[in-house]
């Protein structure tokens, strides 16, 4: 019988990437809907006080050269600006105090966060059908949850081919891993903290 070591080594890395953090994405999503972002605009301020944190953390990753030379197109991806103008719909300040951020600083560690990043664009099909409520969109107040220019499907196609055309070390795949779980674990903190 086919063991679960086996059956992860027949994945491709993007694949193992979602294997081995689904359960970390899971209880995200459980919490952040336990959060009911939508249900009024008070909870979406949170959410999107959330959201800034998480896009302010892993921005640097977007400008950094050895990043963009493993995934081209990198620099053009990030959601940061889009998350400060949804605050300034809101008529808040993108202010933010800096000892609640978390950058990596490890290159293998970042693409797990990249991963965490980016994947979370794809989820964001049905958060963003749910600002329609609070009658939030792409021009106001939902922007970066909108869905890149290319559309969602072929923009997500497109970075995990990057992740799987990278070829990495055993020792690198299991830093990237822990990147992404780090990265889903800050998600979580900073959750909590918002909400406490
Ligand atoms: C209520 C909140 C969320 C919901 C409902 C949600 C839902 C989803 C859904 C439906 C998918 C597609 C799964 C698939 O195709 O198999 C997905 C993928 C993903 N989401 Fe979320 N998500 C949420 C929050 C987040 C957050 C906050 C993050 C990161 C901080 C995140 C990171 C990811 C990643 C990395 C993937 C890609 C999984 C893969 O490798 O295919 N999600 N999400």
């Amino acid at each position: 019988m086919e063991t679960t070591q086996e059956k992860t080594e027949t994945l491709t890395f993007a694949k193992r990437l979602k294997y081995s953090t689904r359960t970390n994405h899971d209880s995200v999503d459980s919490l952040v809907m336990n959060s009911e972002p939508f249900a009024n605009e008070e909870n979406y301020i949170k959410f999107l006080r959330l959201q800034h944190i998480f896009h302010l953390s892993v921005a640097p990753l977007y400008q950094n050269a050895d990043l963009q030379a493993l995934f081209p197109g990198l620099a053009d991806l990030p959601r940061l600006s889009a998350v400060e103008s949804d605050l300034n719909d809101l008529g808040l300040k993108a202010d933010v105090d800096a000892s609640l951020l978390a950058t990596p600083t490890n290159l293998y560690q970042a693409i797990g966060w990249l991963y965490c990043s980016e994947g979370s664009n794809i989820g964001a099909a049905f958060l963003y059908k749910e600002t329609q409520k609070l009658k939030f969109d792409a021009e106001h107040g939902a922007r970066h949850l909108a869905a890149h220019p290319e559309g969602r499907a072929p923009h997500w196609r497109k970075f995990v081919a990057q992740l799987d055309a990278l070829s990495l070390t055993e020792e690198q795949e299991a830093q990237a891993v822990k990147g992404a779980m780090d990265a889903f674990a800050f998600y979580k903190k900073t959750l909590s903290n918002l909400n406490s």
